[in-house]
């Protein structure tokens, strides 16, 4: 059982750097949970306050119902897995990861069994006595993870395991991860500040900006329903858009006035946008919802101007801009766009979300469609 809670974690540093606010945050037992947000946001202040590397400013923190803000980092049994890896140099990768054993006298031939199970699983076992400088990043990465794996702890904690990979060794040991966390059937902390890794990864994810958590909730669930503009914009790739529209009525119904366009909202959505009539909100709409459309014909369609096209094999990344705003769509592969070519998109206007244009918050969190 490793169930870790955080009640209204906050840490200032010196007295003077609000670094994490009321972090309130359950992980479950063998959850694994991701910290994802911008750099400088408080993911690895929340994540060494819980190894027990940092001092904890307010709030308690828990693991298995048990306070933990006084325990040494020793005595929390968790593990955690820095970015530079942290390996010593001139021990080979046997005794990098027999190290932490040693000091706690565990016995030898303990040792020797924990060392040689981890090694197989991380697949280093043909590694054990080279040094680290002989090793590539992905391997001295595994040395890092196996070093947590043979303490056994009741939590792993990640910060950024991966950012010092290349491309391809990054998704190839995303799932890596991802799958040692069902075989290890462990509590996992994990923190990025890529969305990819969080999105694949995690079984919740929580979202962080400027120290202050935004929403919590399941990959999908920050997809589906952001709670405000900053997640929509953080969560999904190429990142949703956001027009600013006016609501207007006309002839009876209510419309969105982009200035080059106007489209009708979803017929689920009128209630909540009534309130905004006669003022300016974000319609956002994601690069996947956009329909290009060869024949235009019927409503909502935006007349848009091609200004950069990426094609991406599988996929087409196009930017387009309004008369005064930008926007992206992830096209098929099939059409061949080019630069300032006039085009036409509909929106799905169902998959439609709002914004308040002065706090941010999404205006129809949750609502059914
Ligand atoms: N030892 C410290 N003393 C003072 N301020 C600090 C200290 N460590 C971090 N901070 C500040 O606390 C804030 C949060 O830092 P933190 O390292 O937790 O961010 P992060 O989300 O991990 O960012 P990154 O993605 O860049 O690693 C930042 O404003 C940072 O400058
Ligand atoms: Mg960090």
């Amino acid at each position: 059982m490793a169930k870790v809670e955080l009640i209204g974690i906050g840490k200032v540093y010196d007295g003077a750097v609000r670094a994490v606010d009321n972090a309130n945050i359950v992980v479950e037992d063998k959850e694994f949970v991701v910290f994802v947000g911008p750099s400088g946001c408080g993911k690895s202040t929340t994540l060494r306050m819980i190894a027990g590397l940092e001092e904890i400013t307010e709030g308690e923190l828990r693991i298995d119902g048990e306070l933990m803000n006084e325990v040494a980092p020793k005595d929390r049994n968790i593990a955690m897995v820095f970015q530079n890896y942290a390996l010593y140099p001139h021990m080979t990768v046997y005794e990098n990861m027999a190290f932490g054993l040693r000091i706690n006298k565990v016995p030898k031939k303990e040792i020797d069994e924990r060392v040689q199970n981890a090694a197989k699983i991380l697949d280093i076992d043909k590694l054990l006595e080279r040094k680290p400088k002989h090793l590539s990043g992905g391997q001295r990465q595994r040395v890092a993870v196996g070093r947590a794996i043979v303490r056994n702890p009741k939590v792993f904690l990640f910060d950024e395991p991966l950012s010092n990979l290349d491309a391809k060794l990054r998704v190839q040991m995303r799932a890596e991860i991802s799958s040692l966390h069902h075989r290890l059937n462990a509590t996992m902390i994990y923190v990025t500040h890529d969305q990819v890794e969080a999105m694949t990864m995690a079984d919740k994810i929580v979202v962080y900006k400027d120290g202050k958590i935004q929403q919590t909730g399941t990959p999908l669930d920050l997809y589906n329903n952001p709670c405000n503009k900053f997640v929509a914009g953080f969560i999904g790739s190429p990142p949703m858009n956001f027009l600013l529209v006016r609501v207007i009525e006309d002839g009876g119904s209510l419309i969105l006035d982009e200035g080059t366009f106007k489209i009708k909202p979803s017929q689920w959505h009128i209630e909540a946008l009534k309130n905004y009539t006669g003022h300016e909100l974000y319609f956002g709409i994601r690069p996947e919802d956009l329909r290009y459309a060869e024949n235009p014909a019927g409503e909502n369609i935006m007349p848009l101007t091609v200004t950069v096209v990426e094609p991406l094999g599988a996929d087409t990344t196009l930017w387009l801009s309004t008369n005064t705003q930008k926007l992206v769509a992830r096209t098929e592969p099939t059409h061949n766009f080019y630069v300032d070519q006039n085009v036409h998109f509909v929106p799905d206007m169902e998959k439609a979300r709002y914004f308040d244009k002065d706090n941010e918050f999404a205006i129809l969190q949750n609502a059914e469609k």
